[in-house]
């Protein structure tokens, strides 16, 4: 039965306990706040004060309610101060031994239905809650930071986690006006798991020197719609905080090499760029501020040969030939390309090699256009090594006729774009395959959580379930690299013609 929770305790008054103590207080729970060092719990409610001052006078909360926010948000001196919670949520420090022996302290403090809440974002849950009394009331509630605008909250059982923990804090997670999803206790829950394959492939890109950091970020912003580009997110977030989680899960997931980090952020973390808050990171910064980055110049040319098109989708082949048209190209309509024409491919998964070879074109005038994302937005162009110049110059200048951005790119397996998206995809089916979350919690809490524009598994449906097996096929057998591996979740529904968010029926 759900019972009402009215009373929660915060240990740990930093970053992430005081934004769990805002959004608690402003829902009307009275919150109960403890640090072990002394003054912290106090600067904290202050500082709180303060931004609920700040929220009255922007008009975001009245007056009133501010003041009464504050006023549920007390100071406790030691533990004993927790006694009548009904909650306790930890955030301190990330370390599983300091967590054990502050759960084993607060088991002696508080009642026996008080339920106890971890805010980890690394470890395991069932570890934390090991060794206890009543591992049963023990659950991850993982919260992501700044946590009164990242409207998402983790709720995770380990083995011995009650169902009633669970739901009482889904429950919970709602009252405070979060989105709460369900996660099983393995590494990195959901949301730090489905983001691996951003930040891995965008590193990975970089690392096979596809492309600049400009240049990566920029096709995946305006051509994929993600908000920033892994390496400017690099940047935000700092390397020092970064690349040790993309190192912890890939040791968690014993080296599966869809979690592979890079040497180059180790490299850059071991150089002391971090980032922002370093002043270099993958860009320079001036007082905070980001250097422009130039985008490529486009070339000018005097003249466009013909362009043949080749494209095993014909609804694509047609779009970019009415876009090759509004561009002022002359589009050959022939089964082959006469001997003047640009021959300009639209692959999934090839290189521009390999895709010379499928459609049987000239390397020496075959350019390939990355048809897998918004062309109104952006255009990624790739050639082969052998592609003359004028060719490639040509395809440049068509494609920037309207204004629209182009980047050029060295030839690579899925552009930048494609291998992105298909890393994504194939990442989050590979959750819902480990039934680590349902279909629907793994979208909200990735789209929430990450801030990406589309949940992945609607956005693989949007981009075609078999499009993408495709592109990871092609990819897979090009590169040999087992990171590509199509999921099972994937290949099943798109052999099936089913949606990736569509759940498997249950057999027993
Ligand atoms: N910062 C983030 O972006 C973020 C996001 C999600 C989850 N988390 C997790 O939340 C937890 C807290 O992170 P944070 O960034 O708020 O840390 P923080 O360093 O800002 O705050 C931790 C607080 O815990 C206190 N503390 C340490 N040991 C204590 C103990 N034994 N008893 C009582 N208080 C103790 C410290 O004095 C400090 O005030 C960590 O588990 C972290 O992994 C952090």
């Amino acid at each position: 039965m759900s019972r009402s929770l009215t009373r929660m305790g915060i240990v740990g008054t930093g970053v992430m306990g005081a934004g769990i103590a805002q959004i608690a207080a402003q829902a009307g729970l009275e919150v109960y706040l403890f640090d072990s060092r002394e003054g912290l719990a106090s600067a904290a409610r202050d500082g709180l004060g303060n931004t609920l001052e700040k929220l009255a006078s922007k008009g975001k909360i009245s007056s009133d309610s501010a003041r009464a926010a504050l006023s549920r948000l007390k100071v406790v001196e030691s533990m004993e101060g927790l006694a009548d919670c009904d909650v306790v949520v930890e955030a301190i420090i990330e370390n599983l031994e300091i967590k054990r022996d502050l759960f084993a302290a607060l088991e002696e403090v508080v009642t026996s239905d008080c339920l106890l809440a971890t805010n980890t974002s690394s470890l395991s849950v069932t570890s934390i809650a090991s060794g206890l009394r009543m591992p049963s009331r023990v659950a991850g509630f993982h919260f992501f930071n700044p946590v009164p605008l990242m409207k998402v909250v983790e709720v995770i059982g380990g083995i011995d986690t009650d169902a009633a923990t669970v739901d009482a804090l889904l429950e919970l997670a709602q009252r405070l006006g979060h989105t709460g999803v369900r996660a099983k206790d393995t590494p990195g829950f959901i949301v730090n798991h489905a983001g691996r394959a951003y930040s891995t492939e965008g590193l990975k890109i970089l690392e096979e020197g596809v492309a600049r950091p400009e240049d990566i970020d920029r096709i995946l912003r305006e051509g994929a719609g993600f908000r920033m580009g892994p390496l400017e997110l690099f940047d935000l977030t700092g390397l020092d905080v970064s690349h040790p989680a993309m190192e912890s899960i890939y040791e968690q997931f014993y080296h599966d090499p869809r979690y592979r980090p890079s040497y180059i952020s180790r490299q850059m973390l071991k150089g002391g760029r971090l980032g922002r808050k370093t002043g270099t990171g993958f860009y320079q910064y001036e007082a905070g501020k980001k250097d422009a980055s130039p985008t490529q110049p486009v070339p000018r040319v005097d003249s466009l040969p013909p362009v043949w098109v080749g494209c095993s989708d014909s609804a694509v082949h047609r779009e970019v030939g009415s876009l090759l048209d509004s561009l002022g190209g002359k589009v050959e309509g022939g089964e082959r390309p006469s001997d003047e024409a640009l021959c300009l491919l639209l692959p999934f998964g090839d290189d521009a090699v390999s895709a010379s070879v499928r459609f049987s074109s000239d390397p020496a005038r075959t350019v390939c256009l990355d048809a897998s994302i918004d062309l109104a937005r952006h255009r990624t162009l790739m050639a082969t090594q052998v592609t003359r110049r004028e060719m490639l110059d040509a395809a440049h200048a068509m494609m920037s006729t309207d204004g629209v951005g182009v980047t050029v790119i060295r030839d690579s397996v899925g552009f930048v774009a494609q291998r992105v998206l298909a890393s994504v995809v194939n990442l989050a089916c590979e959750i819902a395959q480990r039934q680590i979350a349902s279909p629907g919690d793994i979208d909200k809490a990735v789209r929430l959580g990450l801030n990406y524009p589309q949940g992945p598994l609607q956005w693989g449906d949007a981009l075609g379930a078999k499009r993408i097996l495709a592109i990871l096929e092609r990819m897979l057998e090009l590169t040999g690299d087992p990171r590509y591996r199509p999921s099972a979740w994937l290949r099943r529904r798109a052999v099936l013609g089913l949606s990736l968010s569509s759940q498997e029926p249950s057999v027993c």
